[in-house]
């Protein structure tokens, strides 16, 4: 087999075979392919898709060049969540005790930001002491005896993976619904959950910006979580506007800390509560959708929920008295406020572009070997639909700098105002 016969099938909008998708994964996990065939199969990939026998192919070729997590000594349905990645999005972080108090062991494996995304894993390691990186044994035991944990991807997972993303973040090839699909799942079923909730986003900070997409790389994603066994949903959210009012990782825990009190923005209280309950549903609690919710609403008005987070943070060694004293946690030198220059309604808050300007006060990676300050990021003050006055804050700022004009300027030309505005809603679909 010969890979640049392998390019030109689908450059020519062929079908691949079982055995063309295999010799080029292997090919390139072990180095026989070079990138420049790799990229050439890729683009090829991304401009004239792959069809769902590919899609499958693609997705066991990428999970079986690793191990595979046996979860099976764990009591009952083990349920886990996935999001697409925005802006913002601390969802799993509350979450995650939430459904565990309910009594259903979450076994999560997330990873870390990069550009202009947050990821899960650097926002915990903002809790002083938190490791993200604990053996496969005790990630089993804490999840059988507290019923949950939140850890990096372990050993050797879909480790093909790993190679083509890195070709993809340097070719322009990451936004391509098989690649996504393959990469999502080939991770998913190897991390050996029974059911998966997946959140798929949409708008100008997510991967997919259009609905239909979103829709579609949804659809991918189910269809290849049931072919191999697992029970799996999905819901389409917006990502136009960055989800609750911070980010930044420090900040992103004390909301998450405030969510779990029960004192959390309404969206992002709104998307935790609606994909807790499809994960009680899954994981075979409720039999209803208004049943989860009633239970995820008492789970947090009775401070059980928020007790659960706080066995987490000590299960893996981070220090738990930040739920009460923030302090504890970095924090930027400098508050700066960004006052509006009109009165008006907020009509747009553009999610990638606040993401930017987080990773450049240096809350995210622009490559991935950079380090994280964990103190900085963003506060909004205002959210699309809100009215704000002249010399009113729109956000704050925090900062280990004080000159960060550009920062500004950027975060300026992405908040619009005008007369009046049409929120988008939080929840535009739902996938079963
Ligand atoms: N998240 C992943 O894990 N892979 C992708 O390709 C995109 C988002």
């Amino acid at each position: 087999m010969r890979m640049v016969d392998i390019i030109q099938k689908k450059r020519d909008k062929e079908e691949l075979t079982k055995e063309e998708i295999e010799f080029f994964v292997k090919g390139y996990t072990d180095g026989s392919i070079p990138d420049y065939q790799a990229s050439a199969l890729l683009m090829s990939i991304y401009f004239n898709d792959m069809t769902d026998d590919e899609k499958a192919t693609l997705t066991m070729t990428m999970l079986n060049s690793g191990d595979k997590v046996d979860l099976s000594s764990i009591k009952g349905i083990k349920v886990d969540k996935h999001s697409t990645g925005g802006v913002g999005d601390k969802t799993s972080l509350p979450l995650a005790p939430i459904v565990a108090t309910v009594g259903i062991p979450v076994p999560m494996i997330s990873g870390r930001g990069l550009g202009h995304t947050g990821g899960t894993l650097d926002k915990l390691e903002a809790i002083p002491g938190f490791k993200v990186e604990i053996s496969e044994e005790e990630f089993i035991n804490q999840v059988s005896n507290i019923g949950l944990a939140i850890i990096g991807a372990t050993g050797n997972i879909a480790p093909a993976d790993k190679n083509i993303y890195a070709l993809r973040d340097v070719t322009s090839t990451v936004d391509s619904i098989p690649l996504i699909a393959g990469s999502i799942m080939s991770k998913k079923i190897a991390s050996g959950t029974d059911a998966l909730v997946l959140d798929v986003k949409t708008g100008s900070g997510a991967f997919m910006k259009s609905e239909e997409k979103a829709k579609e790389l949804a659809n991918a994603l189910v269809k290849i979580g049931k072919s191999v066994g697992m029970n799996c949903m999905a819901v389409i959210s917006d990502m136009n506007q960055p989800l609750g009012n911070t980010v930044g990782n420090t900040l992103e825990i004390e909301e998450t800390i405030e969510i779990l009190k029960g004192h959390g923005p309404k969206d992002i209280t709104e998307l935790v509560t609606v994909l807790a309950s499809q994960m009680i549903v899954l994981g075979e609690k409720a039999e209803s959708l208004d049943e989860a919710k009633e239970m995820v609403n008492q789970v947090i008005s009775n401070g059980k929920a928020l007790e659960k987070f706080k066995q987490m943070i000590e299960a893996q060694g981070g220090d738990s008295r930040v739920i009460e004293d923030y302090t504890l946690m970095p924090h930027a030198k400098y508050k700066i406020e960004l006052p509006s220059l009109e009165s008006g309604e907020i009509q747009v808050i553009t999610a990638d572009e606040i993401g930017i300007a987080s990773m450049l006060l240096g809350g995210g990676r622009q490559s991935k070997d950079d380090t994280i300050d964990y103190g900085v990021g963003i506060e909004l003050h205002k959210k699309v639909g809100d009215q704000v006055s002249e010399g009113e804050s729109l956000l704050t700022i925090y900062s280990n700098s004080e000159y960060i004009d550009e920062i500004k300027d950027l975060l300026r030309q992405n908040i619009k105002i005008g007369e009046s505005s049409t929120p988008k809603e939080l929840i535009h679909d739902v996938i079963q």
